[in-house]
């Protein structure tokens, strides 16, 4: 299940409810995609698209996403730790950030113009939309894997654009499982 925590007020939640209802209060939307069962998670790419055509659809028609795609990140992913640390530090996008996790996981800070800085951990059937603009990083979790289904609105938009506030240096990068520290290169 995905774990939402706001740090600075030592608060956590699993409630994927109450979880979508705190990141809406921050322009946020999270949703749990509950037809996991339908798709293999090592599935190829197209039959995992294939699979999830119906909520992939809808989110298109609502934020005006034109190409969707799978990201698949695991321990032996050539250049891995250099990749992480593209996206480990403050930024934000000229587009959404949307990703569906299929397998694996995922931890987005994300720091909102008015509210407290919130991370959310994210596994196999959360979906979050982190509209362009907004502030956010991420980091892999112990199992290093996360395989996603990304939207793009244009995918010449989806480069980051660094805030350079070293704010991502205040908060661990806590999941669960063990915590993966990437090597600085
Ligand atoms: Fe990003």
């Amino acid at each position: 299940m995905a774990v939402l925590t706001v740090p600075d007020k030592d608060l956590r939640f699993t409630d994927p409810t109450e979880i979508a209802g705190q990141l809406d209060g921050v322009g946020i939307d999270y949703e749990r995609w509950e037809n996991l069962k339908q798709v293999s998670s090592d599935a190829a790419d197209q039959e995992i698209l294939d699979g999830y055509a119906g909520e992939i659809e809808l989110l298109k028609q609502k934020g005006g996403y034109v190409t969707a795609d799978v990201i698949n990140i695991v321990p032996t992913t050539e250049g891995l730790d250099a990749m992480l640390n593209k996206f480990n530090k403050e930024h934000w996008h000229d587009e959404d950030e949307v990703r569906f996790i299929v397998k694996g996981h995922g931890l987005f800070h994300i720091a909102p113009e008015n509210g407290d800085v919130v991370s959310i951990e994210m596994e196999a059937g959360d979906m979050i939309r982190v509209p362009r603009g907004t502030r956010h990083w991420f980091n892999l979790c112990g199992d290093k894997t996360v395989r996603a289904i990304r939207l793009f609105q244009d995918t010449s938009g989806w480069t980051p654009h660094y805030t350079d506030s070293g704010v991502d240096q205040s908060y661990q990068p806590l999941c669960f499982g063990v915590t993966y520290f990437p090597q600085n290169v």
